[in-house]
């Protein structure tokens, strides 16, 4: 048998092995719910964002099917407008807006400081909920940055040291030795420096929609927006 012959033997059986073994994937478009779900009314919803915001968190962190109720996606884009999005944990939130801590150098990090303006979606899909703010985001003060890095595990607060986020890098054993070469300097007793590439971003709302899933799609939409002299008009959008 030839070489060749032998390879392309190999590659047939690759090949028969992938169609008896692997089913096909699932047709996204065959799949559908329907929301069951209490309606969202204007009465109901709270004075500010913040306030009806809390809320729903507390409803999504009750639930155990969502998995981890603070995860946001963040939508950033650079001074061209080009749009990256990536899902980031949302560490805290109060009527001064929603922070979450990441590398200024990563990707992110470098858009936020050409484009300030950011979208944050929080999918709840359990509960048929959604919610998305749109704003600017701002950089926390160092001593907020400091505060916070002091409650992270030591491990966290070494990998923000041994993680050039968002660069490419050769190999995995890159990382894990940048991170035994921290560990080995800064021991589990040892106070970790906070790394000054590494920090939060404030998200102040301009608006902020409350999506409810309904039935036939008839969802229900209530967006506050910030009125230019303080205070929040509420509108519903269509579906
Ligand atoms: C559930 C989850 C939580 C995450 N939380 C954070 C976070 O809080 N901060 C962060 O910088 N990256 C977080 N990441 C990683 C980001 O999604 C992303 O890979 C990283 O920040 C680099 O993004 P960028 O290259 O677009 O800047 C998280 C990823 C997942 C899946």
């Amino acid at each position: 048998m030839r070489q060749d012959d032998r390879v392309n033997d190999r590659e047939a059986a690759f090949d028969r092995s992938d169609d008896t073994v692997l089913a096909p994937a699932p047709d996204p478009a065959a799949m559908r719910r329907q929301y069951q779900t209490e309606g969202l009314v204007r009465s109901q919803l709270a004075g500010t964002p913040v306030e009806q915001f809390g809320r729903w968190f507390r409803d999504a962190t009750e639930n155990p099917a969502v998995f981890e109720p603070n995860a946001m996606v963040v939508s950033t884009a650079d001074a061209e407008g080009r749009p990256s999005s990536r899902t980031v944990l949302l560490k805290h939130f109060d009527d001064h807006g929603f922070v979450f801590y990441t590398n200024y150098g990563s990707r992110k990090g470098r858009e936020l400081t050409e484009n300030p303006h950011v979208s944050l979606l929080f999918p709840w899909y359990p509960l048929a909920r959604q919610v998305i703010v749109t704003g600017v985001a701002a950089r926390t003060g160092r001593d907020e940055t400091a505060a916070y890095f002091r409650t992270r595990p030591h491990g966290s607060q070494l990998g923000a040291w041994a993680s050039e986020q968002s660069t490419v890098i050769g190999s995995r054993e890159e990382l894990d030795q940048a991170f035994a070469d921290l560990d080995a300097r800064y021991p589990a007793d040892e106070q970790v420096p906070v790394p000054p590439h590494w920090g939060g971003f404030r998200v102040t709302p301009r608006s902020v929609e409350f999506w409810q899933g309904r039935t036939n799609r008839l969802h229900d939409r209530l967006r506050y927006v910030s009125r230019p002299g303080g205070g929040w008009r509420i509108e519903r959008l269509s579906p």
